[in-house]
């Protein structure tokens, strides 16, 4: 039996007030944040079944009728666009006997009909046909069977999540100071659309908290991804603002109190070899929509996670799916841009398949670091992990958001903080459906 997969047994206290110790000098977390069932089953249903969640991008299901198969939390839903253009999720279990109703990942249907008997719902979860209905007492209620609706659906810059929680904040109070990550990001659309190309699919075996951590961790690239840089550096044109030392200076990484956090360069993305006339026209449109300073913060390189799971790069969008506590699937979408010239899609898709796909250059490296850090979950004597890298050397403004340098753990901070304030909330009502 691979190490990796073996059972392990420890007695460890689920007291997640004990879980974070914070000094001005010292910022620890505990293993056992990472290890077992237990707290796997409570992130679950304190943070992924109380919070906003990820569900898909607009362009996903830009038609009435257009629908795709997906999880909130661990469980599978359906999110469609109805008939009138509203945006709703239903959970994926057919309310006759159980049957997963919708095995597509995405599609267009006027009705969804189950495989089983052929009961059949609007995408918005209305029961719509029962076959053989004769049978039924006339007293039986059919509107009693509609598909379960997740309690809340709502969008930000092209962004759909939804919650199970029917007393969640708003979706914007959630976002706070990262819409205008968002904003800047969507912007980047120019006078385009964004259209979310296929998703690349992998998994690995480890703690999705792993993956989390590291989308804006700007201390391990040039050490991890050294190998990478290295043969990448061959090929010109291509990466040209990558820092290729041990310890990138300045830039910046951003802690919100939501839990929301950046890993920002402070230099403009990189163009990937795109034909300079092609790039400046490109320039010039964001220019003219949003004026000289505000493209060039558009333009600049930000990559960002919106708590818990979902990351943003310039080219593309990575859902990290929790599966079990040592078991994760990465969904990574191609973020391409409708209407813009062929040569920028085609280095955005380059960028997408080659950096960060199923076989990408750079997230090969991350995952092999996540399994080692999983291997290393059974040393259980080894009780905490340190993130105080730039502790008390940040800037701290009143509303709590924290700025610290680009090798900062500036948002891995914010992010544990987040987390601890769920995990120890048990007060709020645990998600559920109507
Ligand atoms: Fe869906 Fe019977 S389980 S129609
Ligand atoms: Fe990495």
């Amino acid at each position: 039996m691979n190490d990796q997969l073996r059972p392990i047994h420890f007695t460890e206290s689920l007291e997640y007030s004990n879980f974070i110790e914070e000094t001005p000098a010292d910022f620890k977390v505990a293993t056992a944040a990472y290890r077992g069932a237990a707290v796997f089953q409570d992130e679950i249903e304190r943070i992924f079944n109380r919070t906003w969640i990820f569900l898909c991008h607009e362009s996903e299901i830009e038609k009435s009728g257009d629908y795709k198969s997906t999880m909130l939390g661990l469980q599978p839903v359906i999110v469609s666009r109805d008939q009138s253009g509203n945006i709703c999720a239903v959970l994926n279990a057919c309310t006759h006997r159980g049957a997963t109703l919708c095995r597509e990942e995405r599609g267009n249907a006027r009705a969804l009909v189950c495989p089983y008997h052929n009961w059949s719902f609007r995408p918005s979860g209305e029961l719509i046909g029962i076959p053989g209905s004769d049978r039924y007492s006339p007293d039986f209620d059919k509107s009693t069977k509609n598909l379960v609706r997740v309690p809340h659906v709502a969008s930000y810059g092209g962004l759909v999540f939804g919650s199970f929680n029917p007393d969640v904040e708003s979706l914007e109070s959630f976002l706070g100071p990262a819409k205008l990550h968002i904003d800047r990001w969507a912007n980047r659309r120019a006078d385009g659309r964004i259209h979310l190309a296929t998703a690349h699919k992998y998994a690995f075996n480890g703690n999705w908290k792993f993956q989390s951590e590291n989308i804006y961790d700007g201390y391990h690239v040039g050490f991890v991804h050294r190998s990478a840089f290295n043969t990448i550096k061959k090929f010109s044109g291509s990466f040209e603002n990558r820092h290729f030392g041990a310890v990138r200076p300045g830039g910046h990484t951003r802690g919100y109190p939501q839990g929301h956090g950046t890993l920002e360069a402070g230099v403009p993305l990189e163009s990937g070899g795109v034909d300079p006339e092609v790039r400046k026209k490109y320039e010039a449109t964001l220019a003219t929509l949003h004026g000289e300073q505000e493209a060039k913060e558009i333009l600049k390189n930000c990559q960002f996670l919106i708590f818990p799971n979902l990351a943003i790069f310039d080219f593309n969008i990575r859902v990290i799916q929790p599966i079990a506590h040592d078991r994760t699937e990465i969904y990574s979408y191609p973020v391409l841009i409708e209407g813009a010239d062929d040569e920028i899609n085609a280095n955005r898709m380059l960028d997408a398949q080659t950096r960060v796909g199923s076989a990408g250059i750079l997230s090969t490296d991350d995952i092999d670091i996540f399994a080692g850090n999983q291997s290393a979950l059974r040393a259980v004597g080894s009780r905490w992990i340190t993130l105080s890298r730039g502790l008390g050397l940040e800037n701290v403004s009143e509303s709590g958001a924290r700025d610290g340098e680009y090798s900062d753990e500036t948002p891995q901070r914010a992010f544990w903080r987040r987390w601890q304030k769920d995990m120890t909330n048990q007060g709020l009502h645990v998600g559920g459906c109507k």
